[in-house]
């Protein structure tokens, strides 16, 4: 730092080899290459030990571990269970908001869930093709053989009731081109699917090739999981809510949001608040149930409101949402985070299906709660007092003085950094 501001050094980032060190030796190396201090790079190494071997094995150049914090959503019950959800998020009020909604719900049942099968849509790319629609149809005659050959990829697969059970071929026009894509429909069962589908794909090429007598170019799954979609529904008590003004608000804001784009991304942000740290506790795909679910709400051609509410005779919210959930609970970050096999413990969930099915009913309740804010006293109040603990840490608090600062920031109306700062000062200076 140099009077405020910083200054950067130019590194070389080519480092030969670099995937073949340990992580302490990646660690050393990076120290040195940046130019700082092992201090200063301190909290990138800092995890213990068996974190460290096990992140070592999940992906390329491990330096270290990331804590997000973890918090267990309380009240859920759906389908008649009740639940206890985990929930990893770097981001306060939305584990208490979940919970709170699911408080609210449960005064008239909980949740109520359903679910497709676990399909998902395997895709593969035939450039080239002479005659396409013919093509298109030679695919379809040679079905069975195009599933046999998918289906030995994977017999344990088969063997639990799931594998590849039907085809699709599509003509996709682009920039002048046809292309021929077969899209294979495959049942995961209690996988999110990736590794399957991929194998399955790439190991049909040669065939799809010889039948189109065309080039095979992607063979990849498709994230618009829209085969495997969750749906939840729950009814809020318009009392338990603050009353039938704030139903109102509620319903007004999913109009708004149900019309326009700008305001639905911002609604769907925060269904997704919900269900992508039910995703991640769980290690699963949160990218992949992301594009999914932002796919799903421009599925009627303009991106809008994955959720919808409306009242009911007795003037209570009933709240829907219907959202792809490609989540599993065998193989990938399930299987080898130690976190995330607790968390799935913890759920105590029977197979894929279930889980994604609380984790759509953690994504309304978080739809609900931010809404009902909205509605009620705006956001910001509900954040104020971890948004103010984050500050005063930010400002340098530490241990006693953090709750010194934050009742200080809080009385004072002001919750913002340059005040921590000149509230720790003078705490510092008056000895406390
Ligand atoms: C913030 O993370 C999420 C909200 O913006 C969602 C919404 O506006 O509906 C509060």
């Amino acid at each position: 730092m140099l009077s405020g501001r910083l200054v950067f050094m130019s590194v070389n980032s080519r480092i030969p080899g670099f995937y073949k060190l340990t992580p302490p030796e990646r660690f050393k190396t990076i120290v040195e290459r940046s130019g700082l201090s092992e201090g200063d790079l301190a909290s990138l190494a800092a995890t213990d030990g068996k974190m460290l071997a096990i992140a070592d094995r999940m992906v390329e150049n491990v330096v270290g571990t990331l804590p997000i914090p973890l918090g267990v959503a309380a009240n859920f019950t759906i389908n008649g269970r009740d639940y206890l959800i985990p929930m990893a998020t770097e981001e306060p009020s939305v584990v208490a908001a979940a919970s709170n909604m699911a408080s609210v719900a449960r005064i008239h049942g909980g949740f109520r869930t359903s679910s497709d099968q676990p399909i998902m849509i395997s895709q593969i790319q035939v450039v080239g093709a002479k005659d396409p629609q013919a093509a298109r149809l030679r695919l379809y005659e040679r079905r069975q053989d195009l599933l046999d050959l998918a289906n030995e990829q994977d017999p344990l697969l088969v063997k639990l009731g799931g594998g590849a059970k039907d085809i699709e071929v599509r003509i996709v026009e682009a920039s002048g081109k046809t292309y021929v894509v077969l899209h294979l429909i495959v049942d995961v069962r209690d996988a999110m699917g990736a590794n399957a589908v991929n194998t399955m794909a790439e190991a049909l090429a040669p065939l799809v090739e010889q039948i189109t007598g065309a080039r095979v170019r992607l063979r990849i799954l498709s994230n618009k999981a829209d085969r495997r979609l969750a749906r939840v529904r729950a009814t809020y008590d318009c009392q338990a809510l603050g009353g039938p003004d704030v139903v109102d608000g509620i319903i007004d804001a999913y109009a708004f949001a149900a019309a326009d784009p700008y305001r639905a991304a911002t609604h769907n942000k925060g269904i997704m608040n919900g269900i992508t740290a039910v995703v991640l506790a769980t290690g699963n795909d949160t990218r992949a149930v992301e594009a999914g679910a932002h796919c799903h709400a421009a599925a009627q051609g303009r991106y809008t409101s994955l959720s919808h509410y409306e009242k009911d005779d007795a003037g209570n919210l009933v709240g829907t949402l219907e959202v792809p959930m490609a989540v599993g609970l065998v193989g990938g970050a399930t299987k080898t985070h130690p976190v995330a096999q607790a968390a799935v413990k913890l759920l105590a969930v029977k197979g894929a299906q279930e889980l994604a099915e609380v984790i759509v009913a953690v994504g309304l309740a978080q739809n609900t709660g931010a809404l009902r804010a909205l509605s009620a006293e705006g956001i910001q109040k509900g954040h104020m007092s971890l948004h103010a603990r984050n500050i005063a840490v930010a400002a340098g608090a530490d241990g006693d003085e953090i709750e010194k600062v934050v009742s200080r920031l809080k009385d004072g109306g002001h919750v913002r950094l340059d005040k921590a700062q000149a509230v720790l000062a003078e705490l510092r200076q008056s000895g406390g």
